[in-house]
């Protein structure tokens, strides 16, 4: 087969600019010519590798081997995914191979690798930061598929509920209170993926922290000791009243579950810290958070190992927990700018909000 000049070196040049290694293997094994991305993959200049066999550059008992055989076997192209090519000089690799031989010249075959690596490294982050955003995608799927057929199954329960003596209306109602949860676990998620810019303005931080008070106390925080250390001058936060309400009955709703039966305590702290400034963007701007709002209980703490994870969607120690309480308190705080933290120690959990104030604007 012959082959001009100026043939070999345009395909030299399209080798050379090739960023996936590419090897020119003999019937032996032994390797008869490999390009830059090859020299770099190996760390090993072309004159010295020539010399070597694909055994002396790979990990022993690499797939890659018995890859080249049944390409060889077969008469055509071969791949495969995710090959270790783990060597101690080399450390951690994983390569997407194919082998391909050439017609015509017993045995020889040309190799071609893909480091998977940063694929998939990219593909992970991704799939981090899709997971909030599919979450809506979930949810309006999830609103459509059941949500729709559970409003059927509960007005079913319903009627069937009328013919029914009372000491078996238990379980019609368990089938209403169960649809019930589930409906409202698909609105939770539906909130996630709400877009649409939020209006805002000055919100009286006291006003909304009393009316969650109110609320739990005749709810699900009836033994609980409400203590409000509030400053006075404390000046409005800007934002959105109903979403705050929400990110506060979340906590104190957490914190109710987290206390003693008996002497459970939560305390509401408001405050205002002039001195704390974030910096956002890339432009390194710095804005002001001084409203610091706290909520904290003394009931035994976030287990160490949470912490880390606890803002994460469905992160969850409650057999009938959703795990998204805190999510959507860390996505309506992050939206309105501000930040939040958590601190916890036996008896001593604190969940503490720093946002901007309404003057100021952000
Ligand atoms: N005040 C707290 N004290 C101890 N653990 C807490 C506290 N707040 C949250 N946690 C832990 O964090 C987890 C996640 O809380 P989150 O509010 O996101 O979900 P959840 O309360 O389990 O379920 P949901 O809020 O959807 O009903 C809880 O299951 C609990 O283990
Ligand atoms: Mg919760």
């Amino acid at each position: 087969m012959g082959i001009d000049t100026t043939e070999r070196a345009s395909a030299s040049l399209i080798l050379g600019a090739l960023p996936m290694p590419v090897l020119l293997v003999g019937a032996k094994d032994e390797i008869l010519f490999v390009n830059p991305a090859a020299e770099q993959f190996f760390d090993m200049g072309a004159g010295l590798l020539v010399r070597q066999h694909l055994q002396d550059v790979l990990p022993f008992g690499s797939p890659l081997i018995q890859v080249m055989a049944q390409a060889r076997e077969r008469g055509g192209t071969l791949g495969e995914r995710d090959v270790d090519l783990t060597t101690p000089r080399h450390g951690e690799r994983l390569a997407d191979i194919t082998v391909t031989p050439l017609p015509g010249r017993d045995g020889t075959a040309l190799v071609t690798l893909q480091e998977r690596s940063f694929a998939n490294r990219l593909d992970r982050q991704l799939l981090h930061r899709g997971a909030v955003r599919s979450l809506h995608g979930m949810a309006a799927v999830l609103a459509h598929e059941i949500k729709n057929p559970l409003a059927g199954i509960r007005g079913a329960a319903q009627l069937l509920e009328d013919g029914l003596p009372d000491q078996e209306k238990e379980l019609t109602q368990l089938i209403c209170q169960e649809s019930d949860r589930i409906s409202a676990l698909i609105d939770r998620m539906e909130a996630f993926g709400d877009t649409r810019a939020m209006p805002r303005a000055p919100v009286n931080i006291h006003e909304v922290l009393d009316r969650v008070r109110k609320v739990a106390n005749t709810s699900f925080a009836k033994n609980v000791a409400f203590i409000e250390t509030f400053d006075p001058s404390l000046p409005p936060v800007l934002g959105d009243r109903d979403q705050l309400i929400q990110v506060f009955m979340n906590l104190v709703r957490n914190a109710s579950d987290a206390v003693p039966d008996q002497g459970g305590e939560i305390t509401l702290t408001t405050g205002y810290r002039p001195g704390v400034k974030v910096s956002a963007g890339v432009a390194g701007s710095r804005y002001s958070l001084p409203l610091e709002i706290t909520v904290r209980d003394n009931g035994p703490g976030v287990p160490a190992d949470l912490v880390p994870h606890i803002f994460d969607p469905f992160v969850t120690t409650k057999s009938r927990g959703s795990g998204l309480g805190l999510a959507l308190v860390a996505k309506i705080v992050g939206d309105h700018g501000g930040i939040i933290e958590c601190e916890s120690v036996p008896r001593r959990t604190v969940f503490r909000i720093l946002l901007p104030q309404a003057a100021e604007g952000v």
